[in-house]
């Protein structure tokens, strides 16, 4: 008998999509990324930290500089060094940083994010950095690559090669990498016990199991609220805090890759202008996971309802409340709000997905974007 072993396919491990099989290798990076980060004594220990204790204890500022999804990355760090660490912490388009002049001093730490480790402009950022005097501490994908070449010290991600254009497994390693990182910078600066840090690293491993939850559970409701936005011409991502910073990855996955226009907005400034656009059957997609902010989001999403949007919610696991307010829910489980990003993108990810195979696009090579842009 004829076999027709399709390549493609065991390319893909068994998946449609490169996409999606990265997506499902997200709970593997989280592991691998963390494998033997924590030392019995409860030190932390970094790939090539190349910064010593002393030269970390006096970071006084710290830039997050990276392009597209690597940037949302620094949102969320920005999040985790201020609370964790109590260190000021600015993100930027590498774009934007290496054409002003940003306070650099020696006790600046610059970090650049970058999945394939060559993107001209965080490379060029990097360069600019360090002759004004900063230390800079790249997280990366690939090993030996520019950005681990001309950085001081570095974090690898372990995601493992990514082929599909939309980074999903690169960001969660990132997000995991700034995580400790930003572990690191609360440590050294004496504002984190070591136990503190030893139970949040322990939390930050199990979002692993987390991530393959979501994964295991939550197809149905994905797809369902997949069909409610793939018609829209336009969609609004909203949230408070951690859930601000990954409303903006979830906005640009579905651009990328389903050509719907989405953009993402903290929920607090709707009502200063992105309100005007909802009119019956809009989609606003909420990161609505149960935080400090959780009841002021649901008031931003009543007055959504009360204008007839549909709304989307990806919610904490047993919240049934909020479908008093959305069509559509997705769950993750329950997660303390600093570690709460992790989980809550995969919904999106998958969303984003759903939607643009809906839409008929092809989701591993979307049109005129490139998996790393060498060139400026
Ligand atoms: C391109 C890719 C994105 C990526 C960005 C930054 O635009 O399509 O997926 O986020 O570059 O790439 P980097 O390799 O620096 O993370």
């Amino acid at each position: 008998t004829h076999i027709d072993w399709d390549i493609d396919m065991a390319e893909k491990g068994g998946y449609p999509d490169f996409m999606l099989k990265e997506i499902f290798e997200q709970p593997r990076v989280v592991r691998d990324t963390l494998v033997g980060r924590l030392a019995p004594t409860g030190e932390l220990d970094i790939d090539e930290l190349g910064l010593t204790y002393e030269q970390l204890d006096v970071i006084d500022r710290v830039y997050v500089i990276a392009c597209g999804t690597s940037y949302h990355a620094g949102l969320i760090a920005k999040n985790l060094i201020e609370g964790w660490a109590r260190i000021p912490c600015e993100v930027e388009a590498a774009s934007e940083f290496r054409y002003r002049n940003p306070i650099i001093t020696p006790s600046t730490l610059v970090v650049a994010v970058s999945q394939s480790g060559e993107t001209a402009d965080t490379l060029a950022a990097i360069r600019d950095a360090r002759i004004k005097g900063a230390k800079v501490f790249g997280i990366t994908n690939v090993v030996g690559s520019p950005v681990a070449r001309e950085s001081d010290g570095v974090i690898y991600t372990k995601a493992n090669k990514e082929i599909a254009v939309a980074s999903t497994k690169s960001f969660i390693g990132q997000v995991v990498s700034l995580t400790l990182l930003a572990l690191l910078l609360g440590q050294v600066k004496g504002k984190l016990t070591t136990a503190q840090v030893r139970m949040l690293f322990h939390e930050l491993g199990d979002t692993a199991e987390q991530i393959q939850w979501v994964l295991d559970t939550q197809k149905e409701a994905v797809h369902e609220a997949a069909l409610a936005c793939k018609d829209a011409r336009s969609a609004l991502f909203v949230g408070r805090g951690m859930g601000a910073a990954i409303s903006n990855e979830g906005a640009l996955k579905l651009k990328e890759i389903s050509y719907l226009h989405a953009e993402a907005y903290a929920a607090g400034e709707m009502k200063h202008g992105p309100i005007a656009l909802i009119d019956p059957g809009f989609p606003v997609i909420a990161v609505a996971t149960k935080s400090p902010t959780y009841d002021k989001t649901v008031s931003n999403l009543k007055e959504c309802e009360a204008r007839g949007a549909r709304i989307i919610a990806v919610a904490t696991e047993g919240d049934e409340d909020i479908r008093k307010v959305a069509d559509h829910v997705i769950y993750v489980p329950a997660v303390r709000d600093a570690l709460s990003a992790i989980t809550a993108t995969v919904p999106l990810q998958l969303l984003a997905r759903e939607v643009a195979i809906l839409r008929g696009c092809d989701v591993d090579q979307p049109r005129n974007l490139a998996k790393s842009v060498t060139v400026e």
